[in-house]
């Protein structure tokens, strides 16, 4: 075995590495807490093409409710299926910024989910809906008013993209993650909600996986915050506010209904919107009625309300759900950050 060499006067110190950048390679663990969740996430994984897909039969529906169906999980996509574009794009932001190993991990584990959950989008509307969401050429009203609506709400996911991608280098690791945070309060309290209210075996079981993976989201973004909560500025508790009110004014499409502000929609999308998703109600999908999901997005934001009030961050007004707080306007794509 050759010796090394070691030069006259010593080693040559290697240049800094400009920052941010992912190197150098470190693995340190600061949360072991977040550590946990993340090996447990592996445990958990679920395979979507596993699922009992032969029970979801398109002639088990009329033509409108196969519609109306496919309607839902394009709307579901719009946050769904931007999920791993989204993820993947922290992922990188957090080894840029050298979060510790486990948070790097669990963004990861996040985007590795949320990949499942857009397949499942996939995979139903290719089951129910071929061509779906926008390929295929409506043969009547009702089909020509599907098309459409979804085609203006991806006009609103591509703006959301761009502001995504403008805002997240700008913003601190509480501010993206309390978003993060709201969307995954309000994706598992949808998920938890439709599970029960379903009628259909496939969408029973997919809807509980999902259900569960945005728990230990929720989890993940709690665990998170915890640690980066406490001694916040007042202009960044200020920008969380404002932060709460976007996540509620972009999940509600969703959730509930959209409310004034960021969506740009014709004035007659709401309309057929309703009338698409009565479709899905009718084929047992188990979308909640109008009222219940109000209750459940006001029940939700209660609970991030108590959260947040604790570390003395205000809550937004939302006249919407009659809860009332700091009066907050939103209209800017850049101020939307929260996935499902
Ligand atoms: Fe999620
Ligand atoms: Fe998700």
């Amino acid at each position: 075995m050759a010796d090394p060499v070691i030069p006259e006067g010593g080693f040559w110190p290697a240049p800094e590495i400009p920052q941010p950048n992912i190197y150098p390679m470190e693995w340190r663990v600061e949360t072991e807490k977040l550590a946990a969740i993340y090996e447990r996430s592996k445990r958990l994984a679920w395979n979507p093409a596993d699922l009992p897909w032969d029970g979801l039969d398109p002639d088990d529906f009329t033509r409108a409710q196969r519609l109306g169906v496919m309607y839902w999980f394009s709307v579901l996509a719009n946050f769904d299926a931007s999920g791993p574009a989204v993820f993947a794009r922290a992922t990188i932001q957090a080894f840029e910024k050298h979060e510790e190993d486990p948070v790097r991990k669990c963004f990861f584990s996040i985007t590795r989910d949320e990949m499942n959950h857009e397949e499942c989008c996939q995979r139903t509307i290719a089951r129910l809906w071929p061509g779906g969401p926008l390929d295929w050429r409506p043969a009547d009203v009702l089909e020509a008013a599907a098309h459409n609506n979804i085609s203006w709400l991806y006009h609103n996911g591509g703006r959301y993209w761009t502001g995504y991608n403008k805002a997240v280098g700008k913003y601190t690791l509480p501010v993206l993650f309390t978003s993060f945070m709201m969307g995954e309060m309000a994706a598992s309290t949808l998920f938890r909600g439709m599970a029960t209210a379903t009628t259909h075996p496939v969408f029973s079981e997919m809807f509980h996986r999902i259900g569960r993976d945005e728990s230990r989201h929720l989890q993940i973004c709690m665990t998170i915050l915890e640690k980066e909560w406490p001694g916040l500025t007042d202009e960044v508790k200020s920008t969380i506010t404002r932060q709460l009110r976007a996540g509620f004014v972009f999940l509600s499409m969703i959730l509930w209904e959209p409310p004034r502000g960021f969506w740009e929609l014709p004035p007659y999308f709401l309309h057929n919107h309703r009338v698409l998703i009565d479709h899905a109600r009718d084929a047992g999908l188990g979308v909640l009625s109008y009222d219940e999901q109000a209750e459940n997005w006001r029940t939700a934001m209660a609970r991030i309300r108590t959260i947040v009030n604790r570390w003395g961050i205000a809550f937004p007004a939302i006249p919407e759900l009659d809860i009332d707080g700091v009066n907050v306007e939103v209209t800017d794509p850049e101020d939307i950050i929260p996935v499902f």
